[in-house]
């Protein structure tokens, strides 16, 4: 019989499973606190090795409140890097989406667990499909704010948080310092896992999107919630729906997100030294 995951105890106080996951961190790790944390989507993986020196990787479902791997024989990971400057990354290889159907708690337990280690800098990647048709698969582009379609939210209660600003203008200011080239544009977070109609990608381009995806929008209203500040980058795998002629396959966004790897990761390392 599986073990519950406190998170799903309707009494448990999601900060408090957070507080510990970040103990256990500390005591497997040996690193007390960290500084900045990545979460690294599809085609962002690479970065890991790129950042600096692994001196921990820990598979992520042995930490409260993680959940299993969701694909068979796909481990997880949380590592702790130690950056050239001398500060603490904490790299995390395992996201849990929101179309996995077991709840926002989950989605956004690794961003408070980051929190609770000390994190004040959240960085969440993602692969995602574009609505601008000037970006071709490959493109890294800036996540400038978002618009979160899954009617969810990672706050309980009456709990009012401030999104002016969500993905800070100051790290896109030193993204752009690395990299003048960046385009910025706003993530619609559809929930998925199915890929957009066109209908919907051109409902998305109408009300201000310019990037289609399934994740991070949860994860940054928890980081603020947090008090961290947020840098959102999404790898361009495809043209989204309709945008593209041709039908959108998942092996195609593996395949872009794979050709990109290498130059995306390298920019997403210098960006992370100039923090
Ligand atoms: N839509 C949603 N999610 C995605 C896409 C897309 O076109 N490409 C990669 N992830």
């Amino acid at each position: 019989m599986s073990v519950q995951n406190p998170l799903d105890l309707p009494d448990s106080d999601p900060f408090d499973v957070a507080r510990i996951a970040a103990e256990q961190i500390a005591e497997k790790t040996g690193v007390e606190r960290h500084d900045i944390a990545l979460t690294l989507g599809s085609g962002w993986g690479k970065a890991a090795e790129l950042l600096g020196e692994t001196t921990a990787t820990i598979p992520a479902h042995e930490i409260i409140g993680f959940s299993k791997p969701a694909l068979e024989g796909h481990v997880g990971t949380l590592r702790s890097v130690l950056l050239p400057g001398g500060k603490r990354a904490l790299v995390i290889g395992a996201r849990t989406h929101y179309y996995e159907d077991h709840g926002v708690r989950r989605v956004v337990h690794s961003v408070r667990t980051a929190a609770a280690t000390g994190v004040k800098t959240m960085i969440l990647t993602n692969g995602a499909g574009g609505i601008k048709e000037t970006w071709k698969p490959g493109t890294p582009v800036l996540i400038s704010d978002h618009i979160n379609l899954t009617a969810d939210s990672p706050l309980e209660g009456a709990t009012f948080i401030d999104l002016t600003d969500l993905y800070s203008k100051r790290l896109r200011d030193l993204a752009h310092s690395i990299d003048s080239t960046l385009d910025e544009g706003v993530y619609c977070q559809f929930r998925g896992p199915h890929y957009e109609t066109p209908a919907e990608v051109q409902m998305a381009k109408i009300i201000g999107g310019h990037i289609v995806g399934m994740s991070t929008a949860l994860e940054a209203i928890a980081a603020r919630q947090s008090g961290m500040e947020v840098l959102g980058m999404s790898l361009i795998t495809n043209l989204a729906a309709g945008i593209q002629k041709t039908p959108l396959s998942h092996a195609e966004v593996i395949e872009a997100g794979q050709m990109a790897e290498p130059v995306i990761s390298a920019l997403l390392a210098r960006i992370v030294a100039a923090i």
